[in-house]
């Protein structure tokens, strides 16, 4: 979902940088109190691969929640550890830029590295341009699409639930959460339902720092994102003199007056954009409801219960969760936050995964509560005008899932621990082995 598809991960730089809060050589994670406070640097991946920030950034919140990191490769950054600095400068696009990319990255006047990818996507732009690409693919989520597309979700869901064997150990990621978002993907695009997966498979990649997990070389994920730019060119030519423009999202593209006329990497940018969107974040969701659901059986009860609780256990699980851990800003002018000096080109990361665990906010934040009174009041969708367009599309993927799911399972059980993404700006759940019960 960032333009850090240029360049190997910073993320991964950061960890294997000598010296400062360096535990990437196979080292326990320390504890988050025995670390000096000026050392913790909460991009580090493994952090969130073993599920351990937690710690880490409850200390930022209490004792430096504007907190400084800088080093050779990011030059200087802050993380936004409190739920309200962080909703303040998400809606403050003015002084807070997106024009400089969403994840952590290179000083503003840094040049690419070689052979980088220079795309362009429309998270990563400021008005106007911002404003008219985004009105141009949004009314694909507006009231009356989601209308018609309730039912075609719930066939999807209701048929994929069938094929569940009973009884027997299963991959629920790949079954359900992967193959529910891809097939959701390819109707908003109306891509060949038949190589679905290979909207998958982007997905993936594009989010993917190269070596460690699915693409070995920045070489192969370049070809691979080539051949989906190609792919979806070969879709955009069929569809741009059709009359009248068909209602998917290719379509949207080719015919409007903003769009029509992008640059390759522009148009690729903008597919990255919405198949990482729609795909990840929603996928991790489905598979974190079935996570926190077994790890906290008295919700798992009152939801057996009165099974109407699920449009409120929905954001439930998308705070508790929180799929996209952090947006990045850049600022535009100094300024102070907290007594602490911003200074213009500043990164600042707004870590939406600590915001919604503060209690200055939220009541009992750690805990996952399917009846918490105001539970669409969290950071996860973001603020201001960069708030998550597809968020109404997500709820309802998941409310139909919890739906039917609760027409047919007494339970479904995780039967052993879950693996999790080695990723600091997607919060992955990549297997979680489960095994359903019917009622
Ligand atoms: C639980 C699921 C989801 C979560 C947690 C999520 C989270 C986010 C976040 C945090 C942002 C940035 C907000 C900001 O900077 O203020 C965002 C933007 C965006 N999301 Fe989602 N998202 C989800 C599902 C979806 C889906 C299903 C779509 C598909 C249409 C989608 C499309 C987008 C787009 C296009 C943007 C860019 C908006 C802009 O820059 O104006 N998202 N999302």
């Amino acid at each position: 979902m960032s333009e850090a598809v240029n360049t190997e991960s910073v993320e991964e730089q950061e960890n294997r940088r000598p010296g400062q809060f360096n535990f990437d050589k196979g080292g326990e994670i320390p504890d988050p109190y025995d670390v000096p406070l000026e050392d913790i640097n909460v991009v580090n991946p493994r952090l969130f691969q073993e599920n351990k920030m937690w710690g880490y950034f409850e200390r930022l919140r209490n004792e430096d929640p504007v907190h400084f990191n800088e080093t050779d490769i990011t030059g200087r950054y802050w993380s936004l550890t409190k739920y309200e600095d962080i909703k303040a400068v998400d809606c403050d696009h003015e002084r807070f830029s997106s024009g400089n990319g969403i994840t952590l990255g290179l000083p503003v006047d840094a040049e690419l590295p070689e052979g980088a990818l220079n795309i362009s996507m429309f998270i990563a732009m400021d008005p106007p341009k911002h404003d008219v690409q985004r009105a141009t693919v949004s009314p694909i989520v507006a009231p009356m699409s989601l209308k018609k597309l309730e039912p075609v979700i719930r066939e999807r869901v209701c048929s994929i639930l069938d094929s569940l064997p009973i009884g027997e150990e299963f991959e629920w990621v790949d079954k359900v959460s992967i193959e529910l978002t891809t097939q959701m993907l390819a109707t908003l695009f109306d891509f060949p339902f038949e190589e679905r997966r290979k909207l998958t498979r982007w997905s993936d990649v594009a989010t993917a720092p190269p070596g460690i997990g699915i693409v070995d070389t920045p070489e192969q994920r370049r070809e691979e994102l080539m051949e989906c730019l190609a792919y979806f060119t070969k879709l955009w030519n069929e569809r741009v003199h059709q009359d009248p423009p068909g209602n998917d999202l290719i379509s949207m593209l080719a015919h409007g007056e903003n769009t029509k006329n992008m640059q390759p990497f522009e148009f690729l940018g903008n597919l990255i954009l919405l198949i990482v969107g729609g795909n990840d974040t929603t996928r991790n969701s489905m598979s974190a409801g079935v996570l926190a659901l077994n790890r906290n059986p008295a919700e798992y009860d009152k939801l057996r219960n009165d099974p109407s609780l699920i449009t409120n256990m929905v954001p439930e699980i998308i705070r508790y969760h929180t799929p996209l851990p952090y947006m990045r800003r850049t600022a535009n002018q100094d300024i102070e936050i907290r007594g602490k000096q911003i200074k213009a080109g500043d990164q600042l990361l707004m870590w939406y995964v600590s915001g919604n665990r503060d209690d200055e906010v939220i009541d009992r934040p750690d805990e996952f509560l399917i009846d918490r009174a105001n539970a669409r009041h969290h950071l996860s969708f973001g603020f201001g005008i960069h708030r998550c367009m597809g968020n109404r599309l997500a709820e309802m993927q998941l409310r139909v899932l919890w739906e039917e799911i609760m027409t047919r399972f007494s339970k479904v059980e995780v039967v052993g621990e879950p693996e999790r993404l080695r990723s600091s700006f997607v919060r992955g759940i990549t297997d979680l082995p489960v095994r359903v019960h019917p009622l």
